[in-house]
């Protein structure tokens, strides 16, 4: 075997996985930092899940994979360890392969969330200021509900069209939440100190976001995890009203940082050339 290299590998899970910005994203880190190492796209239906995983240890040089639709929380059972966020998030999306073969899962997704608003927010903004307005009640506000608590957020409204949704995230994360209807959306922005959107509406082929933005604050920020447009309506509406913004781009690329890290040794860095390269088709 004297002279085989085996480099360090790594890749992103899921099925279909062709619409993945995460082989953009690791791929242009491994360039940047020049590290011989491989980010592969990596289609598994779930029929193949319970096989890739078991594989997955045995692969030379795989040091752990990326975990996006439909498979982040179906991975649980096959992960020797998970970390108290994916525990609270209830869903997995960084994987690292440990020295004895055994699965490490993390959720980077709170992380991900929180770094993007403390690079792309004005100096000074933090989420213990105020009540926090979160429309969505799905596996994305999941992790920005993680976040949240996290940092202190002193209130969180969670607004969902299926309002038991936006209940049982209340009875699960306590107190500082609390459900809205969603015909109450508009009302719910008065003193918030920010609005997030988790929902699709606004994604590229979804349906608008239709809300009233009057009653909400104008130093409040707005942020919203939909990436495509890149300046969805709602984040236009509140530039145009005077409020701070930050678009969904730095979510994705910030999430990927831990797993970048681990895998491949070194601790990647969020830029103005990384964000062109990741948008750029
Ligand atoms: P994700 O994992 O990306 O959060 P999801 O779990 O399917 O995806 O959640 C999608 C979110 O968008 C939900 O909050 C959903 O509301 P429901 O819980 O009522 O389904 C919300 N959503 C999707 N389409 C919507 C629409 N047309 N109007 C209002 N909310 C919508």
């Amino acid at each position: 075997m004297s002279g085989d290299i085996i480099i360090p590998r790594a890749g992103v899970i899921g099925w279909p996985v062709a619409h993945s910005r995460s082989p953009k994203l690791h791929g242009f880190w491994l360039r940047q930092y020049g590290i011989a190492g491989r980010y592969d796209r990596l289609p598994v239906p779930p029929e193949d899940l319970a096989r890739f995983m078991a594989a997955l240890p045995k692969e030379p040089g795989f040091r752990g994979i990326n975990v996006t639709l439909p498979h982040k929380v179906a991975v649980l059972p096959f992960l020797a360890e998970i970390d108290s966020v994916a525990r609270r998030i209830g869903a997995a999306n960084t994987i690292v392969v440990r020295e004895d073969g055994s699965l490490w899962g993390s959720n980077t997704d709170a992380f991900g969330f929180i770094e993007s608003l403390k690079a792309d927010a004005p100096a000074g903004w933090t989420a213990a200021a105020g009540p926090v307005a979160l429309l969505g009640a799905g596996g994305a506000a999941r992790g920005v509900i993680v976040a949240l608590l996290d940092e202190g957020a002193p209130q969180i409204r969670v607004i969902n069209r299926s309002r038991e949704k936006a209940e049982a995230l209340a009875a699960e994360f306590g107190p500082r939440l609390q459900a809205v209807a969603w015909d109450e959306r508009a009302a719910a922005l008065g003193g918030a100190g920010l609005l997030v959107n988790t929902t699709s509406l606004g994604m590229q082929g979804q349906p608008p976001l239709e809300i009233a933005l009057d009653d909400l604050p104008a130093t409040a920020l707005v942020s919203d995890i939909v990436y495509t447009p890149l300046e969805t309506d709602l984040l236009a509406r509140a530039r145009a009203r005077g409020n701070p913004v930050v678009d969904g781009l730095g979510m994705l690329l910030h999430q990927g940082r831990p797993g970048f890290e681990a895998w491949f040794g070194r601790a990647p860095e969020v830029g103005p050339e990384l964000r062109a390269a990741v948008l750029a088709d």
